[in-house]
């Protein structure tokens, strides 16, 4: 069968290539692919700064955000055709206490496997297996759109780690601000306003589809600097990782607040002088400045959720562009307009 492979460390590895069908240990249950979303993620481990392939193999099979079609259920009691997505993270095999309770996005001994990212073989293949317990169903009637269910997830999961980190004081937040307003940042901001909050969403753009995404949402669109807002948001979701803005969203965000940090950018702005004006603000305002990585099995039952209750015609929105396993080149490469590219396998 055919698939998207990458040998891990090594820039422009990524080829559709030949590979046999997928083993019979990854799992009883058979999926024949329908779309794999591309993320930033994918790009890091095409341009080699990013990925481990399965131990003993030279090649990784790319793609973690999946939608398939069940071709065979083995002993499970999913039907033949039913829509399915792969959970992306495995727990790490001791476990540690956090995966031993199925919280593997929490992992604390760093031994989990990533499908597509991490020592297992992704979904940007025509076939793929997996175990019962890494499957969550999603509707048919999203269509190809049940690809956006592993990014949703990942805003879902720092969303209920803002609400829960909430808890420690008296807290009633209104004002949210999301910074970048990529997939992650507009999927964020789609769950601010479900939760009925008031949301701002910050980019550089003025062009292209994401004013209008942001608007129709009921949110506020902005561009410039944090500082130049004046807002003073209750929350920030950080999703660019670009530091000048963390230091600014840490600057912003109200006393109180909660900061989460999203993104990894890179580290050449990185001072010792940055460090201590975030201890200052974190200190001076009792903030929370906490990260957040992964999800687990619930996060993908909300996040489905989160998805049902989405206007559809938002959601096709967000998938601006859709390419061939065989053009994976054009896929990788962003283009400014993109939001979600999607490579699309099998017709649903
Ligand atoms: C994925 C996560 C994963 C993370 C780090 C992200 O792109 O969505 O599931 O944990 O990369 O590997």
């Amino acid at each position: 069968m055919q698939a998207v492979t990458v040998v891990p460390g090594m820039a422009g590895s990524a080829v559709l290539d030949d590979v046999p069908e997928p083993a019979a240990d990854a799992g009883p249950v058979l999926v024949e692919a329908l779309a794999v979303g591309v993320c930033g993620t994918d790009a890091e481990i095409a341009n080699g700064g990013y990925g481990w392939a399965p131990p003993g193999q030279e090649r990784l099979i790319l793609g973690h955000e999946s939608l398939g079609r069940v071709l065979d259920p083995g002993p499970t009691g999913l039907a033949i055709g039913e829509h399915v997505v792969g959970i992306v993270r495995h727990p790490d095999p001791m476990p540690c206490p956090s995966c031993a309770v199925g919280e593997w996005d929490m992992c604390s001994n760093g031994l989990y496997t990533e499908r597509g990212i991490k020592q297992a073989h992704g979904f940007m293949a025509e076939r793929w297996r997996v175990e019962p317990e890494y499957l969550v169903r999603v509707d048919e009637r999203l269509g190809t759109l049940g690809v956006l269910l592993e990014p949703a997830t990942v805003v879902t999961k720092a969303w209920q780690h803002i609400l829960s980190i909430g808890q420690r004081t008296f807290w009633d937040p209104q004002v949210v601000l999301i910074v970048g307003a990529g997939p992650i940042g507009l999927l964020a901001a789609l769950i601010g306003v479900q939760l009925g909050r008031e949301v701002h969403v910050l980019d550089r753009v003025t062009t292209g589809p994401k004013p209008g995404l942001v608007e129709q949402l009921g949110a506020s669109y902005h561009v410039g600097t944090v500082a130049e807002l004046g807002l003073q948001p209750d929350i920030v979701i950080e999703c660019t990782g670009v530091v000048p803005l963390i230091v600014e969203a840490a600057d912003a965000v109200a006393a109180g607040g909660i900061v989460c940090l999203t993104g990894i950018g890179s580290p050449d702005t990185t001072t010792a002088a940055t460090a201590a004006l975030l201890a200052k603000d974190a200190v001076l305002k009792n903030l929370v400045i906490f990260g957040s990585v992964n999800a687990n099995r619930r996060h993908y039952f909300r996040a489905a959720r989160v998805l049902a209750r989405a206007d559809r015609a938002w959601l096709e929105q967000l998938v601006t562009r859709r390419v061939r396993p065989a053009d994976v080149e054009q896929a990788l490469a962003g283009r400014p307009d993109d939001i979600k590219v999607v490579m699309e396998f099998a017709q649903p």
